[in-house]
């Protein structure tokens, strides 16, 4: 399994960032669970360098463009000096403030142009009787794996995070019961970019109020590969508990 620890922006002192990464390195040493830290940029140059670890490190956000006149972006090739292996794409947050399906689609081919594995989040927003939630997923989708090489669409990593279940608690998180119906029409959108049994190999990941009551339940039998947290990520030893549940 794979926990993605999202700290979006919950981590505001250097201090507590050191302890959280220390907390991720110890629980990586001890459990078979791949973990990847989501950490705001400037936290990447403090902690990436001296890290001996198997813990690896995600940016939450990346540029779409190289280098050049662009205040305030961060690109790849920026990322990947600082040691990233992966970069959040569209996660809910960036598209409430204006990222659309082709901006997300530049950033995750910009990305593995530069050898960044994407963790692209797709969700939606509500639920509808009609179901149209179904086609707005497949649209995310399908933005973001057209255009890429066959190589490149088995590479991405996918993040199912329906935007109703974010920033809640547990009960209020997606029922097992739900999200394996979700990964299995995921599983077969993307049948529809990869042949045969590589579609069940692209890695799927649940985020929305994991915690360390919920992700047990949410990771037998569902399909999904691992977890995006976001609040429980950001939090010593409620991160711990959510490793030690998940084994
Ligand atoms: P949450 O956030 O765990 O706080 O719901 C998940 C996410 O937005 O990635």
């Amino acid at each position: 399994m794979l926990i993605v620890g999202n700290w979006k922006a919950y981590v505001e002192s250097q201090l507590k960032a050191k302890a959280l990464f220390a907390t991720a390195k110890r629980l990586s040493a001890q459990h078979d669970t791949e973990i990847v830290l989501a950490v705001p940029t400037p936290y990447l140059g403090l902690l990436s360098p001296s890290n001996r670890s198997k813990v690896a490190f995600a940016a939450q956000n990346i540029s779409a463009g190289t280098g050049g006149a662009a205040t305030g972006e961060v690109t790849a090739a920026l990322l990947k000096e600082l040691g990233v292996t992966y970069t959040l794409v569209g996660h809910s947050e960036r598209r409430a403030l204006g990222e659309t399906d082709e901006m997300v689609s530049d950033k995750v081919r910009h990305a593995h142009a530069n050898q960044i594995i994407p963790i692209v989040c797709v969700g939606e927003k509500e639920r509808d009787p009609d179901a149209h939630y179904l086609q707005l997923l497949r649209a995310q989708i399908h933005a973001v794996f057209e255009p890429l090489a066959q190589k490149e669409r088995q590479q991405t990593i996918l993040a199912y995070e329906p935007i109703w279940a974010i920033g809640k608690t547990a009960s209020e998180a997606m029922s097992p019961r739900d999200l394996t119906e979700m990964t299995l029409y995921i599983r077969k959108v993307l049948g529809e970019y990869l042949p045969g049994r590589s579609a069940l190999k692209v890695k799927l990941l649940y985020g929305g109020s994991v915690e360390p009551s919920n992700i047990r339940s949410l990771a037998e039998g569902t399909g999904v590969d691992g977890f995006l947290p976001g609040h429980a990520s950001a939090d010593s030893d409620i991160f711990s508990a959510l490793v030690k549940a998940l084994k």
